[in-house]
């Protein structure tokens, strides 16, 4: 019961339900009642005027009345008969004394209408004056009238009971379509990704919740903004940081080329690694603040076998000093809709990764393939693989796992993820041996985006 009230206090469109379908009972209520009370009234008035009617009819006949004697040949309908006969001081009573009448009813009874009781029972009775002069008294039982009453005024009551469903079966399905706008709307802002901040589109929104959208559109709008100045004010601070980097790694080279004592080259060294750290830093956020800007890039039919070998060329001289085997699996080669750059850097950060952290004399191998229309690119190496429970953080900026031994900025990841997102790509982390948990296998399903 509190779980009731609780979803009836939450839910406008159950409330809204509830009270249509009480107010539709409540008038169905109340007019059936007004319904069996008039049909109730109205059957009486007609068994009265039926009352009538055989006064009349037997008046202008000028019949004359004989009583049967033994069992009423009616039979079962006995009881809603109408009894006709006179009142005993009438001019023919004394001739027909012999039989006996079928109600003894008081003689003392006015014309017109009365209910009287005989021997325990009720009897309407009309009381009429002949032409003749007769007094004739046509009677009936009032329960058998009650009850052929009560029967046509049920009766009046079924058009109710057949509109009373069909009218909640009506109400609660307008209801549902009144509401289905907002559980539509809200299945697609569910289904949007992160940097989808584009305005909702309220035109064919009913009146009553635009305002609601257009707070959302304009709430949408502002943190676009400040997203959008959060990316700039990283671009520039790397872009910023790149000269001073530059010229401070210059001056080192320079340094180095000078004479100077054994133990000031020795510390020299790691200046310069500190350095060039750094400077691959900056260019890593350069490149994940150019991956999340998201602009209209020129897109072209590109060979994912020429990206993979102008990757290989850049990171080739990394693999031979670690002597790994390093090539393009398959001959088969896919076509893709895409932006060269932005599936270069995609490739190249995850080859750059399997290079770093497969041990020496591993193998890394490219593929690519058609899978009902998409493309699946995989990187698949010998190395060790990443825990199941650290692949749903793997893609944070600046999350790397411990005791890789290698250096790095934790960045590249992030850069494969905005850029996947970007362009509507799906990245999948699995092991390249699921047997032994070990190797990562990274695949990339991209829309071909060809017909
Ligand atoms: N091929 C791989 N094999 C094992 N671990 C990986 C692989 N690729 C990435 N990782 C793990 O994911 C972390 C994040 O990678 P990434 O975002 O490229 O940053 P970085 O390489 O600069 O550390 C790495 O530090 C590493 O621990
Ligand atoms: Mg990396």
């Amino acid at each position: 019961m509190d779980g009731f009230k609780k979803r009836l206090s939450e839910s406008v469109q159950l409330r809204l339900s509830l009270a249509l379908s009480l107010t539709i009972l409540l008038v169905a209520v109340v007019a059936s009642v007004f319904a069996f009370v008039s049909a109730l009234d109205e059957a009486h008035e007609l068994q009265d005027e039926t009352l009538h009617q055989v006064a009349i009819l037997f008046d202008r006949q000028q019949m004359t009345l004989h009583y049967p004697h033994g069992p009423d040949p009616a039979g079962d309908n006995e009881e809603s008969r109408v009894v006709i006969q006179y009142l005993i001081d009438g001019r023919n009573a004394s001739a027909n004394t012999d039989e006996t009448l079928p109600l003894p009813l008081p003689t003392t009874l006015a014309d017109g209408l009365s209910t009287v009781d005989v021997g325990g029972e009720a009897f309407r009775v009309l009381v009429r004056t002949t032409a003749r002069g007769e007094r004739i008294a046509v009677a009936q039982e009032v329960d058998a009238r009650n009850k052929d009453a009560r029967e046509s005024a049920w009766r009046s009551l079924l058009p109710f009971l057949i509109l009373f469903p069909v009218l909640l079966l009506v109400v609660s399905d307008l209801v549902r379509k009144l509401f289905r706008p907002i559980a539509t709307l809200a299945a697609q802002i569910d289904q949007r990704a992160e940097q989808e901040l584009h305005p909702i589109d309220e035109q064919h929104l009913p009146t009553e919740i635009r305002p609601f959208v257009v707070a959302i559109n304009r709430l949408l709008a502002r943190v676009a903004l400040s997203m959008d100045s959060q990316r700039r004010f990283v671009a520039d601070a790397a872009h910023e940081l790149r000269s001073p980097m530059t010229a401070l790694s210059l001056q080192a080279e320079r340094l180095a080329a000078t004479e100077m004592p054994p133990q000031a080259r020795e510390r020299l060294q790691p200046l310069s690694l500190g350095i060039e750290r750094s400077r691959q830093l900056i260019d890593q956020l350069l490149s994940l603040a150019a991956a999340q800007f998201a602009s209209q890039r020129p897109q072209t039919s590109v060979s994912v076998h020429a990206v993979y070998r102008r990757v290989l060329e850049d990171l080739l001289p990394l693999a031979e000093r670690k002597q790994l085997d390093i090539g393009v699996e398959g001959v088969e080669d896919v076509q893709v809709m895409i932006n060269e750059m932005d599936l270069f850097t995609l490739v190249k950060n995850l080859t750059d990764n399997a290079i770093r952290y497969t041990p020496e004399g591993g193998k890394i191998d490219l593929c690519v393939d058609l899978i009902q229309g998409n493309a699946r690119l995989q990187i698949k190496d010998t190395g060790p693989g990443i825990a199941l429970e650290e692949q749903a953080r793997i893609f944070d900026p600046f999350y790397r796992s411990l005791g890789s031994g290698e250096t790095g900025s934790g960045l590249g990841l992030s850069i494969v993820k905005a850029i996947a997102e970007r362009i509507g790509a799906r990245v999948e982390l699995d092991f390249s041996d699921k047997l032994n948990h070990s190797g990562l296998c990274v695949s990339v399903w991209l829309n071909t985006g060809l017909r």
